[in-house]
């Protein structure tokens, strides 16, 4: 079957809720992915900055396999060890106390949310129930991960939201300080906006949020869904700033395209939830979490962070070099960079397709780059060119 086949056939059965590219992955390894027309492309985007150690590794294959022929699922009625030895690997990594673990991104974020609840209920303050979250952040599409997100174009039609959300304005402390009130109970957002545009937290911005949380007692929720396991240049983006948050939640890369979510939590939060709380069938099952502790154990190494910083300089320096008058700014961190124009990005993303390349937008005006944190230093410079290329036939 070739890509004009795959897509009548989709769209007959598939519901209509993503904008597809006329194109069908069939095939994968390392950065490198195939259509069903025998197309190749060098992936820049990784599955949306899923794949980090790239397509059908094969350190994580051995692992899969080994997995497969030993347990796949028992519940989380029982211990498992492969999902204790991830917990301890996140822990140690994060300085926090506790994990629990589902199966997304959205899911991750709405335990966090109903941990901080819970937590202040526990507390004898069940009206603590507000969460500060941010415009043009992203925090998934269940209900309440939809609200969080401070972007009214995925929240219309979804009425009535949850309550208890208030948006402040990513990077303004002010912002954040006048949504403060007695029934406050945390502050959610992201240490690198990620669909919102790839913008940074500034490190005042950071420690201002920080030291309210610390002041008014509230609870600090990260979300790395996407900046975390390694992508910023350090395994977690917080550890670019002097922070000590309560909650950090990841998924995305957490085990290399095996879907799983998670959250670390710190020592006085964990005491929010008790048994019956909160609970995922899948969560953590021993195919993910073996698959996800190999996976943390090679992006956590610290020459393998240092080769992700080198090759996050090589790609902004090659970026930056780009002649293009639409070009307005190149900016991120680590492996997590957006190029912004002053005009919408999905023709340049089908021009890049054009030339073999797969990207993707954050928001209508950025490019996203979210290559295989293993890119090599060639395959860089490859995808400079094609870009350049691109940037030509996109008039
Ligand atoms: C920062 C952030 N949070 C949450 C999510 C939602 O993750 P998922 O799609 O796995 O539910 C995403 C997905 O892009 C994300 O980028």
């Amino acid at each position: 079957m070739k890509n004009l086949d795959y897509q009548q056939q989709g769209e007959k059965v598939i519901l209509n809720t993503y904008a597809r590219f006329p194109i069908a992955a069939v095939r994968g390894k390392g950065a490198k992915v195939w259509d069903a027309d025998g197309k190749e492309y060098l992936d820049f985007l990784a599955g949306i900055a899923v794949c980090s150690l790239g397509h059908c590794p094969d350190e994580l294959i051995a692992v899969l396999n080994e997995q497969a022929e030993t347990l796949w699922h028992a519940s989380n009625l029982y211990w498992l060890p492969k999902q204790i030895e991830l917990a301890e690997k996140l822990t140690r990594l994060s300085g926090m106390s506790k994990a629990f673990f589902c199966n997304s991104g959205a899911e991750a974020n709405e335990a966090a949310m109903k941990l901080a609840r819970k937590y202040f209920y526990r507390q004898g303050q069940p009206d603590r129930y507000e969460i500060i979250v941010f415009k043009h952040s992203f925090h998934g599409r269940t209900l309440a991960a939809v609200t969080a997100t401070g972007q009214p174009k995925y929240q219309v039609g979804f009425g009535p939201l949850p309550e208890g959300y208030l948006y402040a304005d990513y990077n303004d402390l002010e912002s954040v300080k006048k949504l403060i009130g007695p029934k406050t109970a945390a502050i959610l957002l992201e240490p690198i906006q990620g669909e919102g545009g790839i913008y940074p937290g500034t490190p005042e911005f950071m420690a201002g949020v920080q030291q309210l949380c610390d002041e008014n007692g509230l609870l600090l929720l990260l979300d790395e869904v996407q900046c975390g396991v390694g992508r910023s240049g350090k395994f977690f983006a917080f550890q670019h700033y002097d922070l000590h948050p309560d909650v950090v939640t990841m998924a995305k890369a957490l085990a290399g395209g095996m879907p799983i979510g998670a959250m670390v939590v710190s020592q006085r939060a964990s005491s929010g939830f008790m048994p019956g709380d909160h609970a995922s069938t899948f969560g953590g099952n021993p195919l993910v979490s073996a698959v996800g502790c190999k996976n943390v154990e090679i992006i956590s190494n610290p020459s393998f962070l240092e080769q992700v910083n080198a090759r996050s300089r090589q790609l902004t320096e090659g970026l930056r070099l780009l002649k293009d008058a639409r070009i307005t700014e190149v900016r991120g961190q680590g492996l997590m960079i957006g190029v912004a124009f002053t005009e919408e990005v999905r023709p340049l993303v089908t021009h890049c397709m054009e030339q073999g390349l797969l990207v993707g937008n954050a928001g209508s005006q950025v490019l996203r780059l979210v290559p295989p944190l293993n890119i090599t230093e060639s395959d860089v410079n490859a995808a400079l060119e094609k870009i350049q290329a691109a940037l030509a036939a996109w008039k």
